[in-house]
């Protein structure tokens, strides 16, 4: 049976198992980043926890059955030029490994939909690393189209 999935927001008590996740999902994500190793955990952590009332971003738990399965960092600003509508962009989205392909990141990312629809968000959008296959796999499944391609080099 599909795992009872909802988002639960990080409270500043839980600020330390949020960046121990943090962690395991960078060291996963560097792997297939030919950037990978420039910034640390401890630069996300300061970098996200700085501002983090002005910057638009939220911390949710993925919960499965009311067990913590994972995390998404939502950031939300209004859109530019015309900033009568907001974009929100899903910055970082795991879910442990033990708790894949069983619907549970799906049922996040719906959940997440379902919080915006209801906020009148013109779009969310996600990042993907061009080498991250079963992150493209998962996006395309719930909808989501790539719109651009981002080119990257040293200068
Ligand atoms: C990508 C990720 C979030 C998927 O989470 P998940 O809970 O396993 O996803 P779901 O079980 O809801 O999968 C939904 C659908 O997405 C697709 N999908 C998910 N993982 C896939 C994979 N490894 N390969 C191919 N397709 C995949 C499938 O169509 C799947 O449906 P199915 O299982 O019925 O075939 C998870 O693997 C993860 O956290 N990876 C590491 C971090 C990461 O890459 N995050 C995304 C950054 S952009």
């Amino acid at each position: 049976m599909a795992p009872s999935v909802r988002l639960r927001d990080v409270r500043p008590e839980e600020q330390d198992a949020f960046f121990e996740a943090f962690a395991a999902y960078h060291t996963e994500l560097d792997a297939l980043d030919d950037d990978a190793g420039v910034h640390s955990v401890e630069a996300y952590r300061a970098a996200l926890l700085e501002d983090l009332e002005g910057s638009g971003r939220e911390l949710w738990w993925i919960e499965a059955d009311g067990e913590r399965a994972g995390f998404a960092v939502v950031q939300t600003l209004p859109d530019w030029p015309d900033d009568r509508t907001d974009v929100a962009e899903i910055t970082e989205f795991y879910v442990e490994p033990r708790f894949r392909r069983s619907g549970v990141g799906r049922a996040a990312v719906e959940a997440i939909l379902a919080d915006h629809r209801a906020r009148g968000t013109r779009l969310v959008e996600a990042a993907i690393l061009e080498r991250n296959g079963a992150a493209r796999a998962f996006w395309a499944t719930l909808g989501f189209e790539a719109r651009a391609r981002l080119t990257a080099r040293r200068p």
